[in-house]
């Protein structure tokens, strides 16, 4: 596992934009898992940016996003469909067919939790994968608790992620109790996770998960074991971790 440490927020997203970006210009077909949420919109910035500029093209990616709410229509302002049209897929070259979501208006979990497992198959597996890191180490909406051995799955969200997510919401009581998410069988098979924390509020869960016991109490822990993930964090996010420990240049921990 290798930890950038960033400046700030702008410098994360910077950083994180050129690794998504040196996978696109690597393999312009590359399959991409996208994450929703505050800490990826600087980055999708970035590459919209970059596309703009003519450096970045995405005619031939693929991306397969990690979550989405169950009830919520894709044109509701709260879905993930809706941030990840508005966020980036309405400013860049993706063809629209090669953009997956869970379908949060599918009641029939099971039907609709297969159809996404058999989405990401037949893109060949997912080359990059983006993640956030909830406070409670949650990643995708893999609560704590939830087994290490799930691909896609129906969600029962956590209060503690509820209460995380009700900023976006015009009152608590309309957050949605329920989501569909890839699972941490679906996560660890990408070839290389990309995950950002930012803030003072993900310090803990970053420092359990990268140096606490592999347990699903700490969903994110298990990302020790996968052989090619890249963290970058701010200083606030990585405030546990240094008292500890030292990031040295090639971003091992010391
Ligand atoms: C979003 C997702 C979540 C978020 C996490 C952090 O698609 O799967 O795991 O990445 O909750 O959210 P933010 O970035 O809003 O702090």
């Amino acid at each position: 596992m290798r930890i950038y440490k960033a400046k700030d927020y702008n410098d994360l997203s910077r950083k994180a934009a050129n690794i998504l970006s040196a996978q696109i210009i690597m393999k312009p077909d590359a399959v991409l898992g996208l994450a929703t949420g505050s800490s990826p919109i600087g980055i999708y910035k970035q590459l919209i940016e970059w596309y703009q500029k003519g450096d970045l093209d995405f005619s031939e990616t693929t991306a397969v996003n990690l979550d989405e709410y169950v009830g919520l229509k894709k044109d509701d302002p709260n879905s993930y469909a809706f941030f990840m049209k508005t966020n980036l897929f309405d400013h860049i070259n993706i063809d629209r067919n090669k953009t997956f979501i869970p379908d949060g208006m599918e009641n029939d979990a099971e039907r609709e939790c297969v159809r996404y497992n058999g989405i990401i198959k037949a893109c060949g597996g997912i080359d990059m994968q983006l993640l956030g890191i909830g406070c409670n180490g949650h990643i995708g909406f893999n609560e704590p608790g939830t087994s290490f051995d799930k691909e896609t799955h129906l969600v029962t969200l956590s209060q503690n992620t509820i209460d995380a997510n009700a900023r976006f919401f015009d009152s608590i009581s309309v957050v949605p109790k329920h989501a569909y998410s890839m699972g941490i069988k679906s996560i660890m098979q990408a070839r290389r996770i990309v995950l950002v924390a930012s803030g003072e509020n993900k310090a803990n869960a970053l420092y359990e998960s990268i140096c606490g016991p592999i347990t699903p109490q700490v969903p994110a822990s298990i990302l020790q074991l996968h052989n090619n993930v890249t963290v970058v964090a701010d200083s606030d996010a990585l405030s546990e971790i240094l008292k500890h420990h030292e990031i040295g240049s090639g971003g091992h921990l010391i």
